[in-house]
Order: structure tokens, then sequence, then C-alpha cells
């Protein structure tokens, strides 16, 4: 977070203007869609907690391939599929005639909506969400709206880090989804979080730890801890551009959140990636996966002794039931990621009932699986191969 203040202080003090340029890092992901020649549609689910979620769809003519769900990670969006050009898992998809629905959850830039509340004036409320809702509400409720809109009976699910958990939450809280969900591709899984390495987390997880998140939340309330403004992005992203001199300070918080693998990171797409990262999440979805560090395990918010009682009529949150997501389970995960560290996703692999094949790749961390320089040829056409039942 320092580095991420200096960074743009840095740039504005070096005054590099920051041109309003029509490139991938400053078009947000309807005009992306449409300047790469694809059909675009927007749409809009309102949740029955009364969020207004955007999503993205890339529509297609066949009628015989099921809708496809690419969900995003926490504090990403439904850009995270189309920036990496040439070749971006949406269009490729999309190439192959799959239906592509591109989600945005509650918070992020597309979805800071609600039918009562108001980001700002009722932060409080409006925040007052972990990954938990987007798993019990979100998911399930947009699932609903595509198997409407489209007819089909159900669709694939293939999340990046939180995408899995959301999944995992939803199977386990509504088991009647198994039916509506063909097979989940989890990239990066996140489920036990133990082991995480990032830097982000582990700084924040003493402080969990002796009840201090809590404490302060009682001052501060809930809040959106990435806030996404234009200008913001703007100053951050060109100052990641290629030769620039903060160039490495964007590319280290990179690795130093996500896990080293310089042989994946494309520089050139800083700027791009800087663009659409981070835009919005609550405090909340940030503490529960830093309680998760601290206890474990895999399991609901914790709001402590007596509150846990009220909601929970136990002390302790419970678990999540993994026994529950019926649904075939593929991952790619890779070892050098700060976030799905693999003792944390090989104890998800002993929890899931029905596993079907995990990929292990040895050097790579947390991004590389979004826009790792091989993620074409390493994951992708494997991941072609699951969704034609060849794996
Ligand atoms: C869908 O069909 C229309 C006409 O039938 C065609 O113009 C369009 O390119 C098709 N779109 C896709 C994504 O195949
Ligand atoms: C936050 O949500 C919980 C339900 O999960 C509710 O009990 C609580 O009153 C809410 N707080 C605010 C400030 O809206
Ligand atoms: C399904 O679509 C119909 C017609 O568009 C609409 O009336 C109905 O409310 C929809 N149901 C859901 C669950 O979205
Ligand atoms: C790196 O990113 C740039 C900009 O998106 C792209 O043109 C180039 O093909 C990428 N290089 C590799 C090796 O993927």
């Amino acid at each position: 977070m320092l580095f991420a203040v200096c960074t743009v202080l840095w740039s504005l003090l070096q005054s590099t203007s920051a041109h309003l340029s029509e490139d991938d890092a400053t078009l947000r992901t309807p005009e992306i869609i449409t300047k790469y020649g694809y059909p675009f549609e927007s749409h809009q689910v309102v949740t029955s907690d009364g969020y207004i979620l955007t999503h993205h769809r890339i529509p297609s003519n066949s009628t015989k391939k099921a809708p496809i769900i690419l969900h995003h990670g926490l504090l990403g969006s439904s850009a995270y599929w189309i920036l990496r050009q040439p070749k971006s898992l949406g269009f490729m998809l999309s190439d192959a005639g799959y239906d592509v629905w591109l989600l945005n959850n509650r918070g992020n830039e597309y979805c800071e909506r609600h039918s009562h509340y108001n980001p700002q004036r009722d932060r409080r409320s409006f925040w007052n969400f972990s990954w938990h809702e987007i798993g019990v509400h979100d998911l399930p409720e947009t699932i609903d709206y595509i198997l409407n809109v489209t007819g089909s009976k159900s669709l694939y699910h293939l999340g990046h880090s939180q995408g899995t958990t959301v999944l995992l939450v939803m199977l386990s809280e509504r088991p009647e989804y198994n039916s509506k969900v063909k097979m989940h591709i989890g990239y990066a899984p996140v489920a036990y979080h133990k082991h995480t390495t990032s830097f982000m987390f582990r700084a924040l997880a003493p402080i969990e730890a002796v009840g201090g998140l809590s404490a302060l939340k009682l001052f501060l309330g809930e809040f959106n801890f990435a806030p996404s403004t234009e200008m913001l992005r703007q100053l951050v992203s060109s100052s990641c551009k290629d030769n620039d001199k903060t160039q490495f300070l964007c590319s280290n918080i990179f690795y130093m959140t996500m896990g080293f693998n310089p042989k994946q990171m494309n520089t050139s797409m800083l700027p791009t990636i800087y663009g659409h990262f981070p835009v919005g999440s609550s405090t909340k979805q940030l503490a529960h996966y830093i309680q998760e560090m601290n206890s474990g395990r895999f399991r609901k918010f914790d709001y402590y002794l007596f509150e846990n009682l009220k909601r929970y009529s136990q002390i302790s949150p419970p678990d999540y039931k993994l026994d529950n997501v019926k649904i075939p389970f593929y991952d790619f995960h890779g070892g050098k990621d700060a976030l799905a560290q693999p003792p944390d996703v090989l104890r998800l692999h002993g929890n899931l009932p029905n596993l079907k094949k995990s990929f292990y790749i040895p050097d790579w961390a947390h991004m590389d699986f979004i826009y790792g320089i091989d993620a074409e040829k390493e994951i992708y056409s494997k991941t072609f191969d699951i969704l034609n039942g060849l794996i």
C-alpha cells in the first residue's frame, strides 16, 4: 500500500502528463470487447439483497455450447479475461463458439450500485459484505439469470482465485446449484489460506489475531479498500510504462502481493494491468481471508464470541461444507503463488468429493494464470481439452 502511494506521488511530482489515450489501460470492458471486433451485451442483475450488478457478455450464435462464466478474483473485474492481447481467454472461448459471460462482483467499478444504499453516503451498509455474500447471492442469482436468458439447463464456471472461493461457498450453502453447474475450472484456486506469503495479508495477520481489525472497524466502519477513480488509475497506470523510472515499483508491488516469477511477466502489459486493478472490494473480504490465515480453516466470517453465538449458535464460525461440492472440479495452480500456496491447494483437494484433475506448474505465481506470457500454451489449451471432455 505504502509503495502504491509512493508510486502515485512520484508520478505526480514528475508531473508525467497522464494523457487520456485510447488504449486497453484506459478503455473499459465494453469498449475493449467492441474494439477487438466482438459482439457485446451488458446485463443487469439485482440481487435479493439489493446490489445492482452489471455483467458483460460476449454472446454466441451457437446453441450447441452451454454458457460459460469467467469469474474474476479479489480486486478484479470482467476486464481480466480480455486484456491479454493477442490471445485472451474470453475471446478464444468466443471464437470456439461459447457464450461467454464475464461476471462482476458487488463493489467493483461496474457494480458500485445498490437499490437503497449509496456506496459513499451509506458506506457502512453498502460495504458490509464479504465473499460469503458473493457466493450466496451474486453467483447463484446470476446463474439463474443466465439460464433464464439463454434457456440453457446448466453452464460452466471458470474462476480465478476468489472465483473458486465463491463457487465453493455457493455449493456449500446452496447445494441445489450442483445441478446447474457442469463443472468448475479453477485458476490459482483459493479456499484455505494458511500458507499465504503475500505481503499485504502477512502484514495484517498479527493485527487481526489480537482483534485489531474488528477494533479498527468500530471506528472506521466498512469501506472500499481499493477505490478506483479514473484519475488514480490513470496515474498509476501511466507510471508503469516501459522505460519509466517507476516501472520497477509496479512490477515489485506485483511480485510482493502475487508471488515472484519475472519469467512470465510481460512488462509492457503493466500499464494495462494497473489500469484495471485494483477496482474495488470491501474491507470485509480482505478481513475474511486474513481470518483464514490465522484459523487455518475454510469457514464463515468470524464475528467473535457473542455475535457468533447469535448468528451461528456456536462460539466459532462453522466450516464451509466441501462435501456438498459434487460437481467435477479441475484446477491449475503454481508453486510460486503467494496467495494459493501448494499446501493450501492440496488440502482443498483432500476435502473435495469430486476432484477430477489438477495441473501443477512449479514456477508460476498468482497472476500468471491470467497474464502470464505462456498462459495460452500452458493452460488455455488444456482448458479447452477439459471443456471438450478430452481430459
Ligand atoms: C451471428 O450471426 C450473425 C448473422 O446470422 C452474424 O452476422 C454474426 O457475425 C454472428 N456472430 C457470431 C458471434 O458468430
Ligand atoms: C451488516 O450485515 C449484517 C448481516 O450480515 C447485519 O446484521 C448488520 O446489521 C449489517 N450492518 C450494517 C451497518 O448494515
Ligand atoms: C425469467 O425471464 C422471464 C421473462 O423474461 C421473467 O419474467 C422472469 O422473472 C425471469 N426469472 C428469473 C428468475 O430471472
Ligand atoms: C506483451 O504485451 C504486449 C502488449 O500487450 C503484446 O503486444 C506482446 O505480444 C506481449 N508479448 C508476449 C511475449 O506475450
